[in-house]
Formats: structure tokens, C-alpha cells, sequence
């Protein structure tokens, strides 16, 4: 079938809507008709080229929801008519990995999602001919996407699609950090540094655990009253503030508790590691570009039992985990409303990337026309 789609064909060279070619589920897949997909910045990296990327022409887009239309042979977790969120971790189920529940760590992530191909290797997408490969198994930036059957996630159909979209990356990773990786207890104080589509999630998931104060960072205005209006307790604008001394000032001699990192840059990883108390941890949700490197004292790691810890997409468990933070917008705990910054249409894609280098906050989401 033809399917429009956005296509990243290298770094500096404008992303083009285009028709492609999208041949049929193959054994395990289905073919979802996306409603919305969110604008993430690890749809940025590659766009900046921090990201390497030689998959050659490329539909980016990760973060999707939509109804699905056909299945191929063997698919028995999902039925056509279903409400989907794509996910961008396929896995096998079966490892050691997938068993003890962190489907994100599956070797199958690495040798589809991450090599932006399908389970037998291939992509289902073409140009004339040409091979186009799917971003993350999954190039959400398309009306339509053939994924493997794991990498569709059911949920209840009476949820809007736009908000469902934003879970498939930004809520899944920023909730699940606090609730799946680290272990927020209630009253615990919390710094969020980046308060992009993840960072804010991080918030919204540190207020679902009524952790104590909520210290967002973010150096765009905007960004900090999103922050704010989804459960930051304090704000702080390092342009114009410092931000040690700021947060010393509110969590006093208590200390801070954690620290989650959603940028991906080495001074804020390595700022946070600073500011975590004794006992303290930072938890790396940002992803930084290729070839960077932190420094982190040792003795301090050790003598001040300092931990830092890295998250995958929130280490969340994509068939139990979606649905969940699903009931819990239905059910008015999570406010996936308020993450949304701005809508655009599919060929708006490259003014969504400006936005997001601008700082301008909340997510950007695609609404497809056939949504
Ligand atoms: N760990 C995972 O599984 C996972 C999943 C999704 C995204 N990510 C990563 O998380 C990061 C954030 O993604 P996003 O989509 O929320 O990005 P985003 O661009 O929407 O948000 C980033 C925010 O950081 C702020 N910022 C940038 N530089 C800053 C600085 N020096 N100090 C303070 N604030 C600064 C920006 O103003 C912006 O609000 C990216 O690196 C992305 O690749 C990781
Ligand atoms: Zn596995
Ligand atoms: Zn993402």
C-alpha cells in the first residue's frame, strides 16, 4: 500500500513528506493506521547527526498510537480493531532478560530497534524500489507502520489516541524512571534537570508518588511553568540562577534524595552528581551524543555511597506498564494533557524540530488526517 511519510535522508537536508511503498505484516507483525505521533528528541540526535546514523533514508518517529488494520500470520496478542501504542522495544519474550521483566534489555532490541529493521532484518518500507528504513523498528512519522506484534501495545479504546501516543516514549521512560527504575518514596525530595516531553514526565511521575519536593531545571521560561503546572514544587532557571545554591536553600540540610537527568549533557549529569546528598542518587534518563563521557569521583562514590544509575525507556514493561498509565489519565492521575505544547501536521515536522531547539515546551504532536 502507499503510506505518506516523512523521510530524514542525512544531517542538514531538509525532511520531505513523501509517498512510500509499505508491503504487508509479515509473519508476527501488524499494520497500524496511526492517529498521533509525538516529537522526541531522540528523533532529534539523528536529526542533529549526534546520533550516527547509516540506515541511509530514514522514517524517524517513535513515540505513536493508532488502530490497528491487518495482522500477519501467527500474531496472537493483538487483533485488527485494536487501540495500539507502538513501542520501540520488539523483544523475544523468552531471554533472561525478558523474564526477569526488562523486556528494554532484550538482544532483540539491539539487532531490530536499534538497527532500524524488522525482526527477519528488512524493512517493510520503500521508495521506487529503494529500501527506507522505519527508526527504532518502528517510524512513527508515517500514516502507517507495519511493527512486530510486541512492539504494539493494546490499550482500551475509549482513550484518546494524541494522549495515548505520548506514552509509546516520553511517559513510559519519564514515569517509569521514578516508579520502575528508582524506587521514589513518598516525601523524598526529587531534581528534575530538563523538562522537555520526559523531564516533565519525570514530574508527573514523582507527584503520582508523592514525593516530597519537586525541584525542576530548565533553562527555557516556558518549559518551567509546564513544570509547574504539572507538579514541580520549586523552579529554577539557571540562566539566571544558581542552581547549587538554589537548591541547597530548599532542601536544606535533609539533602536531596534524587536526581534525574533528562538532557544528556555531561556538565548536568555531572552537576547532579554533585548535588545528590549522601546516600543519593542520580538516574541518567537523558541520552547524550555519541563519543561523550562523565567524570565522577570515586572516592566520593564510595565514601558517600553516591550511586548513579542509567534508565531505558523507564525500564518499563511495555504490555503491563502501557495500559496502566493509561487507566491512570482516564482516571485523572496523570496529566497527559498538560504535556502537550503544541499540534502540527505531518509536513510541519521540520517547524516541530525548531520548536524543540528553541526550547519552546510541551511535546509537539503529529495528528495524522486519518486519525
Ligand atoms: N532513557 C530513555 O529511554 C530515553 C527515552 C526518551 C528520550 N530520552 C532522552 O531524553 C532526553 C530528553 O528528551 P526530550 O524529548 O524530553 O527532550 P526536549 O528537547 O523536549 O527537552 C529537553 C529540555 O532540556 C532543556 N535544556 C537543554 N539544555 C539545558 C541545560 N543546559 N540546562 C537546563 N535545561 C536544558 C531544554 O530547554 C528542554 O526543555 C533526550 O536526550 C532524549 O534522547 C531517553
Ligand atoms: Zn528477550
Ligand atoms: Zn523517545
Amino acid at each position: 500500500m502507499k503510506v505518506k511519510a516523512a523521510v530524514f535522508e542525512g544531517v542538514g537536508k531538509p525532511i520531505q513528506v513523501e509517498e512510500l511503498d509499505l508491503q504487508d505484516p509479515q509473519e508476527g507483525e501488524v499494520l497500524v493506521r496511526l492517529a498521533a505521533a509525538g516529537v522526541c528528541h531522540s528523533d532529534f540526535h539523528v536529526v542533529k547527526g549526534e546520533w550516527a546514523s547509516d540506515s541511509g533514508s530514514l522514517v524517524l518517529g517513535h513515540e505513536g498510537a493508532g488502530v490497528v488494520e491487518k495482522i500477519g500470520s501467527g500474531v496472537t496478542t493483538v487483533a485488527v480493531g485494536d487501540h495500539v501504542i507502538l513501542s520501540w522495544v520488539p523483544y523475544c519474550g523468552v531471554c533472561r532478560y525478558c523474564q526477569a521483566g526488562k523486556p528494554a534489555l532484550c538482544p532483540k532490541v539491539e539487532q531490530t530497534a536499534y538497527l532500524n529493521v524488522q525482526y527477519d532484518g528488512t524493512s517493510r518500507l520503500s521508495r521506487d524500489g529503494e529500501v527506507v528504513s522505519s527508526y527504532l523498528a518502528t517510524g512513527a512519522f508515517a500514516d502507517h507502520v507495519v511493527v512486530h506484534e510486541t512492539g504494539a501495545v493494546p490499550i482500551r479504546k475509549d482513550a484518546p489516541l494524541d494522549r495515548a501516543a505520548l506514552v509509546g516514549c516520553a511517559v513510559a521512560t519519564g514515569v517509569g524512571a521514578v516508579i520502575n527504575t528508582a524506587d521514589v518514596r513518598p516525601g523524598d525530595s526529587v531534581l528534575v534537570i530538563g523538562c522537555g516531553g520526559v523531564g516533565l514526565s519525570v514530574i508527573m511521575g514523582a507527584k503520582l508518588v508523592s514525593a516530597g519536593q519537586i525541584i525542576a531545571v530548565d533553562m527555557s521560561d516556558k518549559a518551567l511553568d509546564l513544570a509547574k503546572a504539572l507538579g514541580a514544587t520549586a523552579v529554577i532557571n539557571p540562566s539566571s540562577t544558581d542552581v547549587t545554591v538554589a537548591v541547597s536553600e530548599l532542601v536544606g540540610e535533609a539533602g536531596l534524595d534524587w536526581a534525574f537527568e533528562a538532557i544528556g549533557l555531561k556538565s548536568t549529569i555531572e552537576q547532579a552528581y554533585e548535588l545528590i546528598a549522601p546516600g543519593g542518587t542520580v538516574v541518567v534518563v537523558g541520552q547524550s551524543a555519541d563519543g561523550v563521557t562523565i567524570e565522577i569521583d570515586p572516592m566520593v562514590m564510595s565514601d558517600r555511597e553516591k550511586s548513579i544509575i542509567g534508565c531505558n525507556y523507564g525500564s518499563s514493561r511495555p504490555a503491563i506498564d502501557f495500559p496502566r498509565l493509561i487507566d491512570l489519565y482516564m482516571a485523572g492521575k496523570l496529566d497527559l494533557d498538560g504535556l502537550i505544547g503544541h499540534t502540527a501536521r505531518l509536513d510541519e515536522i521540520g517547524d516541530a524540530f525548531e520548536r524543540m531547539r528553541r526550547g519552546e515546551g510541551g511535546r509537539t504532536v503529529i495528528r495524522y488526517d486519518n486519525a
